[in-house]
């Protein structure tokens, strides 16, 4: 089979990466693709939200399934497009793709079907939620999430009613993140360990694929800005299998329910509190940097889960995984998530033994790999303890520079101090 890969990251390098181990594949290429990307798949520059090109090139390319990466053309439509031309695709639908792109509507569809969640209210004006914050019993510490797609940047942790008010000013007054913040939420703030939890969707079956942890601040000890994340890995054990089923059950209703046609990745990102996990959100894709943790342990061919869900048959299957643990540690450019500059020569890729280096953003010019991105290589590593391979993927970094680079030195070490399985 002809497969195309949409999207340019380190979670769509992995992707092809996996696919490419495959029995069914002939040829991989990618939209647009990046520098690491280019060395293992044809890539083509083509905008990702022109579903009229890119539903030419597949037909061009005799294209069998396209896999989608990132969540702006699942929420801009592309897998309806793709529908109206009698194309192949995985991923969720443009009303599906909503539990990402609204998380306004993501939190009543949890409300509405049970699905554990922090407490919350909606608010459209600026006015009406300052005032809720000052409305007796005043509240302290709480989240403010800006609607729409935000890119990662949309929700404040805050401590202080300062800070809350000065976070929905900010998205609602100096909308920062334009018609993204036409909504705002304010949540209850949770404590406890967060877990991703991925799983193939086929409308009717859900199938989980193994936990994973991200690190979601930009330096060691959770310290820092959020970003889109600095490394994961897998497996981790912090949800036992029976709430697991009770949260998945019941999304499967809710899908059901509001004839949402899902058929592609869930992602529920958990917070496991003292009353038990609770969604903190929903993505309709696979997670990055987890899936740089997740596919390197996968022992099932990831294309026949692909069709699987695709064609409804998910039922039927069950996911096989080799021993051990993945390590996965992004590596970024200086200033990330803020300013940063980019087209750094990157030294030392090729003499990287003991893991798989997948490239965020990186470009490939005269024989040579440039910084592209903030988020700039991931470095996966795979042993069967995690303390090897923590040290592994260390070792593995240190052959690899270039000017400004940053990672966190502390990925993983949270599943070494315990707790982590049930
Ligand atoms: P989200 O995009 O909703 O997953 O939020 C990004 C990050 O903000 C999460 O990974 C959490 O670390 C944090 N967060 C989101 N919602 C809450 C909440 N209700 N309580 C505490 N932290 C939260
Ligand atoms: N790792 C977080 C995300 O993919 O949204």
């Amino acid at each position: 089979m002809n497969i195309l890969v949409i999207g340019s990251g380190g979670r769509e390098h992995a992707i092809i990466w996996k696919l490419k181990q495959s029995k069914h594949i002939k040829k991989i290429f990618c939209i647009p693709g990046n520098g690491g990307i280019s060395q293992i798949a044809e890539c083509a520059k083509i905008d990702i939200l022109d579903f009229k090109k890119i539903s030419e090139f597949v037909i061009n390319n005799k294209v069998d399934i396209t896999v989608v990466g990132p969540e702006l053309p699942l929420s801009e439509g592309i897998v309806d497009y793709f529908k109206t031309k009698k194309l192949d695709i995985f991923g969720p639908d443009k009303k599906s793709s909503q539990l990402e792109a609204s998380k306004v509507f993501a939190k009543r569809f949890m409300k509405k079907y049970n699905i554990p969640t922090a407490s919350f209210e909606v608010f459209n004006k600026c006015e009406d939620a300052i005032k809720y914050l000052n409305t007796p019993p005043e509240v302290d510490s709480c989240v403010i999430k800006a609607d729409g797609l935000a890119a990662g940047k949309g929700v404040f942790v805050c401590n202080t009613r300062t800070e809350a008010e000065e976070a929905i000013k900010k998205i609602m007054l100096d909308k920062v993140f334009g018609d993204a913040g036409k909504e705002v939420i304010i949540e209850e703030k949770l404590r406890g360990l967060e877990v991703s939890l991925i799983a193939f969707c086929d409308g009717k079956t859900i199938l989980p694929l193994i936990q994973s942890q991200d690190h979601k601040r930009v330096n060691d000890l959770d310290k820092g800005p959020n970003t889109g994340g600095m490394g994961a890995y897998a497996p981790v054990k912090i949800v036992n299998s029976k709430d697991i089923k009770k949260i998945f059950d019941n999304f499967l209703n809710g899908i059901k329910s509001e004839s949402l046609n899902f058929k592609g990745i869930i992602y529920a990102g958990i917070m496991l509190t003292g009353a038990g996990p609770k969604v903190l959100e929903f993505n309709v894709r696979f997670g990055d940097p987890e899936t740089q943790a997740i596919l390197p342990l996968l022992k099932t061919d990831l294309l026949d889960l692909i069709i699987l869900t695709i064609d409804g048959n998910l039922d039927a299957c069950k996911i096989k995984y080799n021993e051990g643990y993945c390590v996965s540690v992004v590596i970024t450019s200086g200033g990330y998530p803020g300013k940063y500059e980019v087209g750094k020569e990157i030294y030392g890729i090729s003499n990287v033994e003991d893991a798989v280096v997948f490239h965020s953003g990186t470009k490939y010019e005269n024989k040579k790999y440039y910084t592209n991105g903030g988020r700039v290589l991931n470095v996966s590593a795979v042993d069967s303890s995690l303390e090897n391979a923590i040290i592994k993927v260390y070792e593995s970094i240190k052959v690899i520079k270039f000017e400004n680079m940053h990672f966190r030195k502390d990925i993983a070490k949270k599943g070494l101090s315990g707790g982590l399985t049930i």
